[in-house]
């Protein structure tokens, strides 16, 4: 099993240092191979998805991937950002299903913005489409509008675009998902206006027709985005396209108050995959030491039970992150009163400690 380690940029490093020291700490025989990506490869090689770490992504079974991007980079023009290093990623691995759990961890229902009985026991999964819609639809690009409001003005345009297999293959991703849940999945659309979404909400009412056991509504996404700040626990599985998703999963994340704990996946047709925290690169708190490495850790459990079918190591890491949580850590993120308050290196450490057994301090 080879695994392309892509640590990328800000607290990327940081964090996916301790997701290997706690791989390692599991002792399987895996191959991991470290690349450069982002605005690290950027510098190093003048693009942030350079050929060498694109083959050795392809060439493993899974890719751990830690965060890309920074303010220093935004004046680059757009296919030199290291954000589209993910983006390639994404494209060239033909990663289409976008896994983002939403949970709240009871230990951290304070954390939330939200009244605790608003989330107490939240536990959504938003299954985002990723390699279609406006993200990637052509044509796109600048030019001289020729009609609209202003003819003759400078306009840019992109294309919101999705095709009957792509739309089809993901209702499929969610529907299956939801058969291991509560059996509830809400495909959340803008049929009441954009084309894209009414063909979206047909062919995912047709594709339902396969799975009688699952509950499906249909909800459009302004409305979707209130639900989820009213009454978060009405949703189970949430299945979207790639902009709604974007919008609606980091909405999600932020009101379980633990984006610093949730992972994510990526899969392809293959169950290959692209395993990253749900949080981005924090510039601002790069290289100090105190970037919360949970969501890295359990993304590598995630690649474990996804991609590497290592279903029983997946499991002894996500006890061990309870176990540090009940034992009280907390990196600064998820810090409250009367609980100890860690770096990166000792939230490592301590589930490390938890995987081997040693004794956890503090
Ligand atoms: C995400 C990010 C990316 C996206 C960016 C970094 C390209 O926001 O993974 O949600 O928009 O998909
Ligand atoms: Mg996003």
């Amino acid at each position: 099993m080879k695994i392309a380690v892509l640590p990328g940029d800000g607290i990327g490093t940081e964090i996916v240092a301790e997701a290997i020291r706690v791989l390692d700490a599991l002792d399987l025989s895996f191959e991991m191979e470290t690349a450069l990506v982002g605005g690290a490869a950027y510098e190093a090689h003048g693009h942030p998805l350079p050929e060498a770490t694109l083959k050795l992504a392809k060439e493993a079974d899974a890719v751990l991937f830690g965060a890309v991007g920074d303010w220093k980079y935004d004046k680059l023009e757009r296919p030199l950002r290291p954000e589209q290093a993910i983006l390639g990623l994404r494209k060239n691995l033909g990663l289409f299903a976008n896994f983002r759990p939403a949970i709240c961890y009871e230990q951290l229902v304070g954390a939330s913005s939200l009244k605790p009985e608003l989330i107490a026991g939240l536990d959504i999964l938003i299954i985002r489409e990723l390699t279609g819609d406006i993200y990637f639809g052509q044509p796109r690009g600048r030019r001289t509008a020729v009609d609209g409001h202003f003819p003759g003005a400078e306009e840019a345009f992109d294309t919101m675009r999705y095709s009957r297999p792509e739309v089809e293959r993901i209702a499929r991703v969610a529907f299956e998902a939801a058969r291991k849940r509560s059996k509830r999945v809400t495909s959340v659309d803008k049929a009441n206006v954009l084309e894209t979404f009414q063909f979206w909400k047909d062919i995912v009412t047709e594709v339902h027709k396969d799975y009688p056991d699952i509950e499906l509504d249909h909800m459009y996404v302004d409305n979707a985005a209130m639900q989820l700040v009213k009454a978060p626990k009405k949703f189970d599985v949430i299945v979207t396209g790639n902009m709604f998703g974007d919008i609606l999963s980091d909405e999600a994340a932020m009101l379980t108050g633990s984006i610093g704990m949730l992972p994510s996946a990526s899969l392809n047709s293959s169950n290959q995959g692209l395993y990253e925290p749900s949080h981005g690169s924090a510039p601002d708190i790069a290289g100090k030491g105190v970037a919360n490495p949970l969501a890295t850790i359990l993304s590598a459990a995630m690649m474990l039970r996804f991609s590497l079918n290592q279903a029983e190591a997946a499991d002894r890491i996500e006890s061990a992150v309870k176990h540090v949580l009940a034992s009280g850590l907390r990196t600064g993120d998820i810090w409250s009163e009367g609980t100890k308050r860690v770096g990166t290196r000792e939230m490592g450490d301590a589930v490390v400690a938890a995987i081997t057994k040693k004794t956890i301090t503090g």
